[in-house]
């Protein structure tokens, strides 16, 4: 599988959340190299751990930016994240739950999914974004 790399064609229009997204990618990495390395599932347990609190962590802010200055459209988009969110928990259960070969099929997934995210749903922000730091 593909590593997951941030280039500036992702970029948002906030450095804060592009560094978010960059920590996401990484964590990803990291799973799907645990998996390919066969390590501990301690080890993999800490990783899904990781980010399962990190995705929480990263839409919180997302969405705290949105509804702090009224973004037109914030309700698809939150919808997205839960969708996510709950699909996050499922594999990270499987995981905690003694199925490590859960992770690939996780690590797979999550990559896929946030990829799609940030370039269609994250990006679409990024011109509203750029209004609201003008004071529009
Ligand atoms: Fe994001
Ligand atoms: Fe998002």
């Amino acid at each position: 599988m593909a590593r997951l790399e941030w280039i500036p064609a992702l970029a948002v229009g906030n450095a804060e959340i592009d560094e978010e997204h960059k920590t996401l990618f990484a964590l990803i990495n990291k799973l799907d190299d645990l998996r390919m390395s066969e390590m501990g599932r301690r080890e993999l347990r800490d990783v899904a751990d990781e980010l399962a609190k990190y995705v929480h962590v990263h839409f919180t802010h997302e969405e705290s930016l949105f509804t702090a200055k009224g973004y037109p459209g914030a309700a698809g988009h939150i919808e997205e994240h839960r969708a996510f969110i709950g699909k996050v928990a499922e594999f990270h259960a499987r995981i905690i739950g003694g199925d490590p070969k859960i992770a690939g099929e996780m690590a797979n997934y999550l990559r896929t999914w946030l990829s799609r995210h940030i370039a269609m749903s994250d990006r679409k922000y990024r011109p509203w974004l750029a209004d609201q730091a003008k004071g529009n």
